[in-house]
């Protein structure tokens, strides 16, 4: 390759990198926001808040295309890094014989790789405790609550309704914990109810005619999803780091998660505290009056999103 080529194709990676990572700035703070809600409402109105908030998160059509571009970014943002330091290596196979990095380099943007690959392993390792769960097991439960009036627990669905346990059992699909109601299993019910009130009763021809209509009105479209429950995600959380969860041994997983947590958002902070800045410089995005700036706002973000991160786990172990 060309001395040209090559510094044109690494100024391409450079900047594709900058545009995901400062996307995926973007996806930190809303998560952030959505997070910090854990913390900052709690009892039964907390954990409704914040599983509304999960329903909406992962069903929100608008939503979904910004997960998408997100999981994107992640893999994007991690396979451009690392063909950039292969390119970087091999243009410069043989290691100087003088070196002294610290007078060119600060101590993060020598280790960009190194964290970044850190945080990666955090992010698999995250999703894999909630994400993968929410989404393609079963193992996550439906919020519920027990109501003192019904003196039953109660599940809420995602048009507000509220569906004790045996209309639950009548029209909810319970596959696992999932709760979905579709209309053909409610017009079932419908139908047998005709049926069983037309064989019980001797009735006229006119009779029978107008009670076909009124369960004709009643008869939903076939696929019509006439509610969904939320998923209990806040209560998988609130486990995750609890102090009870042990193994049987006594190992404590609960703190050990929120170890870990705290462990990877110090290195996300290091990550972005070069990162940030260095995001506009690849964009060409220098300014005498607004780079200082950017870059003072970069460091401020770099210790104050990790932070906020990372107190969660910490005040949920602490609480719990
Ligand atoms: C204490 C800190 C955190 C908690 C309690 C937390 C919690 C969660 C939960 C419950 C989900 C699944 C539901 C949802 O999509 O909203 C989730 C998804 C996710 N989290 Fe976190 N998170 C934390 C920090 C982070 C950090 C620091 C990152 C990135 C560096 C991150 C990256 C992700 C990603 C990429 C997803 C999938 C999002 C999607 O499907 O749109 N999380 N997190």
């Amino acid at each position: 390759m060309s001395n040209s080529a090559f510094i044109k194709s690494s100024l391409a990676k450079k900047y594709y990198m900058a545009l995901t990572g400062l996307f995926l700035c973007l996806f930190l703070v809303g998560h952030l926001l959505g997070n910090l809600q854990m913390i900052f409402k709690t009892g039964e109105e907390g954990k409704r808040i914040f599983n509304e908030y999960a329903y909406f998160m992962t069903h929100n059509p608008a939503v979904m295309v910004l997960s998408y571009l997100t999981y994107f970014s992640i893999l994007f943002h991690a396979v451009d890094g690392i063909a950039l330091l292969i390119q970087n290596k091999r243009a410069r196979p043989v290691k100087y014989a003088y070196s002294k990095p610290s007078a060119n380099s600060s101590w993060t943007s020598r280790y960009m790789a190194l964290l970044g690959t850190l945080v990666l392993v955090f992010i698999a390792t995250h999703m894999s405790n909630f994400w993968w769960k929410m989404k393609y097991t079963t193992e996550v439960p439906l919020h519920s609550y027990y109501s003192e009036t019904n003196q039953d627990t109660l599940y809420l669905t995602h048009k507000g309704e509220q569906i004790t346990t045996s209309q639950l059992r009548m029209i909810g699909e319970t596959d696992g914990t999932q709760l979905i109601m579709k209309a053909d299993k409610m017009n079932k019910s419908i139908e047998k109810e005709f049926q069983d009130y037309v064989s019980a009763n001797v009735l006229s021809q006119d009779q029978l005619k107008e009670l076909e209509e009124i369960k004709n009105k009643q008869i939903r479209k076939e696929d019509e999803v006439l509610g969904e429950g939320y998923k209990d995600l806040h209560t998988v959380v609130m486990q995750f780091f609890s102090k009870e969860n042990k193994s049987e041994n006594g190992v404590p997983y609960g703190l050990l998660g929120a170890v870990f947590y705290v462990l990877s958002m110090c290195v996300l902070s290091f990550h972005l505290w070069h990162g940030f800045a260095s995001a506009f410089q690849s964009l060409g995005l220098n300014h005498p009056k607004y780079t200082p700036l950017i870059k003072v706002f970069g460091r401020g973000f770099s210790i104050v999103v990790p932070l906020l991160f990372a107190i969660i786990p910490v005040i949920v172990y602490i609480k719990s």
